[in-house]
C-alpha cells in the first residue's frame, strides 16, 4: 500500500508520527518511535516564557540589578516547570538528530513577537528538519482584539520565515471568529503546514477548597469531529500541508483524519497510554483497513470527505446545525 505523503515539504513514507509530547525526552523512547516506524519525530516546545526568563536572568546578572532581580522573575514560570532550559533544547535537538534518521520537527511555544523567535535559528543550526510554531493565546485583556492577535501571529510566521530556511508550520487553536479566513492569512504569509489544533487544558473548580485546579486529562476520539470539519473545510484550498493533531486513537481515527484532507497524522494520548509501538499497530491497521476497501494509495483517499468532493458539503456547514436540531425532534 502506497501511504507515501508530502508534509512541510518533507517527502515522507507515510503520515504516522508522534505530536508535540514529553515522548522526546528520553532518548531511548525516541528510537523506539522511530523502530515502531515514525514518519518524523515532533520534539516538545520550547517556551517563549523560558526564553525570556534566561534572556532576563542574563541582562540582570550583567547589569547588577541585584535587587529587581528576584522580583523581576517572579513573573516567569520557574526554570524546574520546564524539562528542559533553551540550551539544553538545543542540545538536545542535537542529540535526537544525531540518534534517528527521519527528519525531526523542533516546536516553539508562544504569542508574541520579540527576541525569542531568535531561537528558530539556533534550531535550525542544531539540525531541526522544520519547525512548529505553537501559538496557544489566551487573551484574557479585554485591549486585545481577535484582529491584533491574528496579526501578532501573521507577523511572527513572517519574522521565522525572514530567518529561517527550515519549513514552519503554525500549529493553532480552533477558536478564531473565522479560521478558515485566518489559515488563508498563515497561507499568504508563508506558512508551510497548519497542525489543527491545539487542546485547551481548562481548569476546574473545587467549591469545597476553593482551589482552581489543573488537570491534564489525555484525549479520547470524542475531540477528533472538530479537527475533520475544519480539516475538510481548508482542505484543497490551501497550498500550507495540513496535520492533524487532536484525538486519533486508532487507524479509523486516522482515516477520518485522511479522508478529511490530512497530510500528517500525530498522536500523543493514544501513544502516552500505549506506549510507542502503538504507532506501527495504527499504521498497520490503517493499511489493513485501506486494503479491505480497495484504496491502492492514500493520495486516492486523502480530502476525499473534504468539502468540495463530499456527497454531503452541508455537513460541514451551518445547514447541519438546523439538521441536526430538528432531526433530534423527530426522533
Ligand atoms: C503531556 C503532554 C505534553 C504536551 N506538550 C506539548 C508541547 O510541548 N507543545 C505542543 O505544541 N503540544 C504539546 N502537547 C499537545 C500535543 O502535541 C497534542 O496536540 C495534543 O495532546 C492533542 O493530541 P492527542 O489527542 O493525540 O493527545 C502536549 C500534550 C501532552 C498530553
Amino acid at each position: 500500500m502506497d501511504l507515501s505523503t508530502t508534509y512541510l515539504g518533507l517527502k515522507l513514507p507515510h503520515p504516522f508520527m508522534p505530536g508535540a509530547s514529553p515522548l522526546v525526552d528520553d532518548l531511548d523512547v525516541v528510537k523506539r518511535l522511530e523502530d515502531a516506524g515514525a514518519a518524523a519525530i515532533v520534539m516538545h516546545s520550547l517556551f517563549q516564557e523560558q526564553i525570556a526568563r534566561e534572556q532576563i536572568a542574563a541582562y540582570l546578572h550583567t547589569e547588577t540589578h541585584g535587587e529587581s532581580y528576584a522580583e523581576a522573575l517572579y513573573y516567569f514560570p520557574k526554570p524546574d516547570k520546564f524539562a528542559l532550559g533553551p540550551e539544553e533544547y538545543l542540545r538536545h535537538l542535537a542529540r535526537i538528530k544525531s540518534t534517528v534518521a527521519v527528519p525531526v520537527i523542533a516546536s516553539l511555544n508562544g504569542t508574541t513577537l520579540g527576541g525569542w523567535l531568535d531561537y528558530a535559528t539556533a534550531m535550525e543550526q542544531a539540525g531541526a528538519d522544520a519547525l512548529e510554531l505553537n501559538v496557544y493565546a489566551l487573551p484574557t485583556d479585554m485591549d486585545v482584539s481577535g484582529q491584533e492577535l491574528e496579526d501578532r501571529t501573521v507577523e511572527m510566521l513572517r519574522t521565522l520565515k525572514q530567518d529561517i530556511r527550515i519549513p514552519v508550520a503554525v500549529k493553532l487553536s480552533p477558536f478564531y471568529a473565522a479560521p478558515a479566513h485566518f489559515a488563508r492569512r498563515l497561507d499568504e504569509a508563508g506558512a508551510d503546514g497548519l497542525v489543527l489544533f491545539n487542546r485547551f487544558y481548562q481548569p476546574d473548580i473545587d467549591p469545597e477548597t476553593l482551589d482552581a485546579s489543573r488537570h491534564l486529562t489525555l484525549s479520547s476520539s470524542v475531540e477528533l469531529p472538530l479537527r475533520l470539519r475544519w480539516l475538510a473545510i481548508l482542505s484543497g484550498r490551501l497550498r500550507a500541508s495540513l496535520a492533524v493533531t487532536g484525538g486519533v486513537h486508532g487507524a479509523v481515527d486516522a482515516v477520518k483524519a485522511l479522508m478529511a484532507g490530512a497530510h500528517a497524522v500525530q498522536m500523543v494520548s493514544a501513544l502516552l497510554r500505549r506506549g510507542p509501538e502503538y504507532l506501527r499497530h495504527v499504521r498497520q491497521e490503517t493499511i489493513g483497513w485501506m486494503q479491505e476497501h480497495e484504496y491502492e494509495s492514500l493520495e486516492q483517499m486523502r480530502g476525499s470527505m473534504n468539502l468540495e468532493s463530499c456527497p454531503d458539503p452541508g455537513v460541514y456547514e451551518r445547514a447541519n446545525y438546523m439538521l441536526m436540531l430538528q432531526g433530534w425532534k423527530a426522533v
